[in-house]
This record gives C-alpha cells, structure tokens and sequence, in this order.
C-alpha cells in the first residue's frame, strides 16, 4: 500500500485524479488539500467533495489553502475547464463538509502522524506546499516523495515556455523543487502522453457507477477541448492529465526519468515560470560555460508508455483491477 496526499485545483484532470486515486486498491488517499488554480479556491474545494462523492470515497478529509499565489494575483483557467472549473456537469451539492483547518495544517497532521512516509502529489500551483515548507520544514522528514504535476522540459502551454502550475506561482514552484525531499517532475513533455481512447472513454461513460460514468464524462470533455492538439497520445484520444501523475506512483515502471539540474525563472518577461532542465550531453559545455545557477537536482520524466496507463485508469475505474 502507498498512503498518499493530493494537492487538487479541481479541475477537469485533478477530478480524475482524485476518481483514481480513491479506486486503486494499493493506493490509500488520506486527504486532499485545495489551492487556487483552475479555478477559485472554494470552488475547487465544492468540486472536490463532488468527486468524493462521485468516488464512493469514504472519511478522506478536503481542506481549503492559499486563495491566490505568493506574489502575483489568481488567474484561473476556465476556458480549458468550463465556468465550474470541472466541465459544468451539472452536479447537485455534496453534503460533505470541508475540514476546518487550513490545508497547510491539515498536511503537516496528516504527513508527520502517519505510520509510513507519504507520498505527496502535487496537481495544481504549489503555494500550499510553499506554505507548508516554510512553516513546517520539518515534514520533508516524513515525506517519501513529492510527485509534482508541473513544468515542462520542452514547450509550455499557459506560455511559450511556461506551464500552467508553474506559471500560477513560480517562487511556490522554487521552493518545492529546492526542498530536502526527492522530488519528481511530471511535467509536460510526458502529460499529454497518458490518454484514453475513444472506445475507454465510451464504456466508462456508459457505465452504472458513478465514478467511471464521471471519468467518461471528464475524459469527453478533454477530448473536445484538446481536438487534434498534436501533443495527446493517440487520435481522438484524451489525455488523462494529472490523473497520469497519479498512474505512475501506482506504476512506476511506465514512467523513465532522469536526474538533471532545474531551475525556475523567477524574472519578469516572456520565460517567467519557465522550468529550465540542463539537458546537455555534450561533456565539458557546463563545466566551460558555466552551470551554477542550475543548482536544484530533480528527477525529471521524460518518456512514458501512455497507453499502460489508459489501460490502468479505464481498468481500475471499471473495478477490473484487484488487490495485489
Ligand atoms: C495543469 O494545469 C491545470 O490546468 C491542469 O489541471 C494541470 O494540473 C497542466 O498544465
Ligand atoms: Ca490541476
């Protein structure tokens, strides 16, 4: 079993994220904390109790954090998402309540009292996590991995060269990807890999249960939005999103990553929230022209076998995958 922590935006893929996250048997949710992203922040946490409920989930407690990044103010994103930030499906109100703590609280509880070292994936902006290092340092202890949905090796897409989590809050971002705890980078060169297929997205949506027909619904959403966005996996496909991330700590065999010097662009102007990886192989070029400022050593996923984890999210939202 791995015991996981969600940091949501929710958002048509966070919502994905979570259906899965709550569905795998070798992966125990043990709370999710919410932070202005796609959407405003009560918003996201109103999206995510939906989900849950949608999921079948049990007590998972949901937190409301940061209502707007570290310097700059919210900027949401729901021309891509739809004006709930989850796709306007329609949902009735869910009657869970949200925690009363601050998620930066809720975190640190949940990280420093649990049995085991937690995983800790990141879906959304990192203000919340910037918070929570900075105020709590000591939870990097207790962490076995902060799994980031963010930055990209390559192209952006909220910019040329920024991607969206990143570009919400880059100083967030700095201070996550500077932290003690090992840390992976699912960014955009492997997120619009993971898809699900016109025929997976088809027989979840037409399923009884309330999760898979929700992922099916999602998943149609994605696939309109995206249209013929030549980055996603397969034709008329649609790209799990951060539900990919949330694949991968289940699967880590479908992802290859690589450890390289990164580092956030924090000036202002055209690259700003640009992830910049030092991928150079040429021996010889940093030592000559100089690397110090790419200080931060992160493991960076650079390939990954999309379709392993179409299979593994239709599967496991289909009930078709049992315990290990
Ligand atoms: C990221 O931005 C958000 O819109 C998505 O939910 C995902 O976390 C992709 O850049
Ligand atoms: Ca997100």
């Amino acid at each position: 079993m791995t015991d996981i922590l969600l940091d949501v935006d929710t958002g048509v893929d966070d919502a994905l994220a979570v259906l899965f996250a709550v569905r795998h048997p070798g992966l125990t949710l043990r709370g999710v904390s919410c932070v202005a992203g796609n959407t405003d922040v009560d918003q996201v946490v109103r999206n995510t109790l939906k989900v849950l409920d949608a999921a079948g989930a049990g007590a998972v407690p949901v937190a409301r954090g940061a209502s707007r990044p570290l310097l700059e103010p919210h900027r949401d994103a729901v021309h891509v998402h739809g004006r709930d930030g989850m796709a306007d499906l329609g949902l009735p109100a869910s009657v869970r309540e949200p925690a009363p703590e601050h998620a930066i609280e809720l975190l640190r509880r949940l990280i420093l009292t649990n049995p085991t070292p937690v995983t800790l994936i990141s879906l959304a902006p990192m203000t919340n996590l910037a918070l929570l290092l900075r105020a709590y340092p000591e939870v990097t202890t207790k962490l076995a991995r902060i799994m980031v949905m963010g930055g990209s090796a390559s192209v952006g897409n909220a910019s040329a060269v920024a991607e969206f989590n990143v570009w919400h809050d880059p100083e967030a971002a700095a201070i996550v990807f500077g932290c003690d705890a090992p840390v992976t980078m699912y960014g955009l060169d492997v997120f619009y890999g993971a898809t699900a297929s016109p025929a997976q997205t088809a027989e979840l949506a037409a399923s009884t249960d309330p999760g898979a027909a929700m992922a099916g619904r999602l998943l149609h959403h994605a696939a309109r939005i995206s249209g013929d966005d030549h980055r996603i996996g397969q034709p008329g496909g649609a790209h799990l999103g951060d539900a990919g991330a949330v694949c991968a700590v289940a699967e880590p065999a479908g992802l290859r990553t690589r450890r390289l010097p990164l580092q956030v662009e924090l000036a202002s102007g055209l690259a700003r929230g640009q992830t910049i990886v030092d991928r150079r192989s040429l021996a010889g070029d940093a030592e000559y022209h100089g690397s110090a400022l790419l200080a931060e050593r992160v493991e960076v996923a650079l390939e990954i076998d999309g379709d392993r984890y179409g299979r593994l999210f239709t599967e496991v939202l289909l009930g078709r995958v049992g315990a290990a």
